[in-house]
């Protein structure tokens, strides 16, 4: 039991699925895990574990944005022992290639801020996702059909932008979506010696204003929960 989760040490497993939303976990954890067993509901952010293939898995919800993903995600590494951190989430698309549901693998992470900037002080540290789960996304994400994009997102603070000129800077320099969590994961990953990764769905585009209908939010999230778990165990 941490702070923020209250689940027991044996009840977490070393490979996590992290979406933003607890009821992603508990919609996640039902439909895809075998005997999915409540392991923390402090402040309701949903956490379960189960099996999937006979391996291990643990679905937490982060909750949005880095100071919150942050929390859950030094807990479960430094205190549970979690090795293996999959973010699943929604993403703004950012390029003109980029369309409503298409997934993108999120090779490194930009930011302007997170949580662990203050350590970096002057130094801009390159978030970037583990190599080996990557691949093994990139070739889950093939054998699924999935439109995918791999390489650069961008990790902000806000969901309601105030700076039009840095989301220019970020399309012309081919930053391809952006969320909020994943800038923080790959850092404390990183730190821990810990893999991370960060597989989203394009759920809205910046550009167009399109935004995909919250019926089709599920199905698109099911192929990406499918995706983490290949690539996890590959
Ligand atoms: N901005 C930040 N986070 C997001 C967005 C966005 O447009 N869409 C989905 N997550």
């Amino acid at each position: 039991m941490t702070i923020h989760i209250g689940a027991a040490k044996g009840d977490i497993a070393e490979t996590v699925l992290m979406p933003g939303d607890p009821y992603r976990a508990k919609w996640a954890a039902e439909t895809f895990l075998e005997n999915p067993k409540l392991i923390n509901e402090v402040r309701g952010m949903l956490g379960y574990t189960g099996t999937w293939n006979g391996h291990q898995v643990t679905i937490q919800g982060s909750g949005m944005g880095m100071p919150s993903l942050s929390i859950y995600a030094n807990e479960l590494i430094r205190d549970y022992g979690a090795k293996t951190l999959i973010r699943i989430g929604s993403c703004g698309g950012m390029q003109d290639k980029v369309k409503v549901r298409d997934v993108i693998l999120a090779m490194t992470a930009s930011t302007v801020n997170s949580p662990s900037s203050g350590i970096f002080r002057e130094l801009n540290y390159a978030p970037c996702a583990d190599w080996g789960l990557l691949q093994a996304a990139a070739q889950a994400a093939a054998k699924h059909g999935a439109a995918t994009h791999i390489g650069g997102i961008y990790s902000s603070d806000v969901f309601y932008d105030e700076r039009p000129d840095l989301n220019e800077q970020m399309v012309r320099h081919g930053i391809l979506g952006v969320e909020m969590e994943a800038a923080e994961l790959y850092t404390l990953a990183a730190r821990y010696g810990c893999r991370a990764l960060a597989v989203l769905t394009v759920s809205d585009h910046l550009g167009t204003g399109e935004a995909l209908p919250s019926d089709q939010r599920e199905r698109s999230f099911g192929e990406m929960v499918e995706i983490a778990l290949e690539a996890a165990f590959s």
